[in-house]
């Protein structure tokens, strides 16, 4: 499928589904993490693609979200059995894969981490995960804006530290998942902190 294709039917997979408002923040989402991409020189389209499909998840419930985890074997996290909405970045990818026929690894993996990232992370999975934060789907701007955005688009690599760090120390983490746990230790360890 041509990319303004996938695109249009995106949007309208959040509009029919009635989630104006996640459509409203994964477009959003879509300009910083295409920003992010050109710094970064990353390919603009797989960019815009994941981040716009990055929440596509919510036109499931977190109950139906389990249950389609249970149903696909999938292992699950102590974080994602407790708290179910966890789930919606696999789920995500799930519904990119089989519903928009999304095959790119780079477009499917930067969904399926855009909450907690992963360890060796790669640069689609940064920026989507960075381009989520700066964008968050909150009112106002989230506390750590500035900073982040300002390192962002110095080095993907200590963004995300930062922003893993600033959660960590601010106790923000429902229950913390094993993913953002390993991304976070072996940022620390590449990056010498
Ligand atoms: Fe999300
Ligand atoms: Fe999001």
């Amino acid at each position: 499928m041509e990319d303004c294709r996938i695109i249009e039917l995106i949007k309208k997979t959040y509009m029919d589904a009635h989630k104006p408002k996640t459509l409203k923040h994964v477009e959003a989402v879509a300009d910083t993490a295409v920003w992010l991409a050109g710094v970064h020189h990353l390919d603009h389209a797989k960019t815009e693609t994941a981040a716009l499909l990055h929440d596509i998840s919510v036109i499931l419930t977190p109950q139906q979200m389990y249950e389609l985890a249970i149903e696909r074997n999938m292992t699950m996290d102590p974080a994602e059995e407790k708290y179910h909405f966890l789930l919606h970045q696999r789920i995500s990818k799930l519904i990119a894969l089989e519903r928009f026929g999304i095959t790119d690894p780079d477009i499917l993996n930067a969904v399926e981490c855009h909450t907690t990232l992963k360890k060796n992370a790669g640069p689609y999975d940064q920026v989507v995960f960075i381009a989520d934060k700066i964008s968050w789907d909150q009112e106002g701007q989230p506390p750590y804006y500035e900073t982040l955005k300002q390192l962002a688009a110095e080095s993907l690599d200590q963004s995300c530290y930062f922003y893993i760090r600033y959660q960590f120390d601010h106790n923000l983490l429902l229950m913390p998942h094993q993913w953002i746990m390993e991304a976070y230790q072996e940022l620390k360890t590449r990056l010498g902190m």
